[in-house]
């Protein structure tokens, strides 16, 4: 009698077992199921990184921003202000602003950009890479990727 008590109280030990282990087997095969099919937001690790203040420049100026080992230019335009990569977009070399022409210029090959980025002269194949900024009160911020090795 005592020993049937015994082998009912394990039976239903592993029995409560196994079915607990199937439920939680099945709950996980149900939502990586589900993640698959509906794969939410690619959830990317941004931050905000101040560079700048608005008071400190004016349209038409410009300055270096370092972060980590990318070199920036904040540029304050008509249209706002923007971030650009300071690597020149032909073969990296880096650019220089030209406040007297209101214009980026690469000395390497004579690649020349506006204000806005976008190529003017010269062999560069595309405009500046271009970070998304963002103006709170005085602060001026960009926002960085940093899951794309750095910069957004
Ligand atoms: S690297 Fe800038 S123009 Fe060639």
């Amino acid at each position: 009698m005592e020993k049937e008590k015994k082998q009912g109280r394990r039976e239903f030990m592993i029995n409560g077992l196994m079915g607990g282990g199937l439920l939680v087997s099945i709950g996980l095969f149900i939502s990586h199921g589900l993640s698959f099919i509906f794969p939410g937001k690619d959830e990317k690790k941004q931050r905000k990184l101040l560079v700048g203040k608005v008071d400190e420049l004016k349209e038409g100026e410009a300055k270096e921003v370092t972060y980590g080992e990318n070199d920036l230019f904040l540029v304050r335009t008509a249209d706002g202000f923007k971030v650009f990569s300071a690597i020149c977009t032909h073969l990296g070399c880096k650019i220089k602003w030209q406040d007297y022409r209101n214009q980026f210029y690469c000395a390497c090959h004579k690649g020349f950009f506006s204000a806005n980025g976008d190529v003017i002269s010269g062999p560069p194949p595309r405009a500046l890479d271009q970070f998304k900024v963002e103006v709170d009160k005085n602060l001026v911020y960009m926002w960085i990727d940093e899951s794309n090795k750095g910069l957004a």
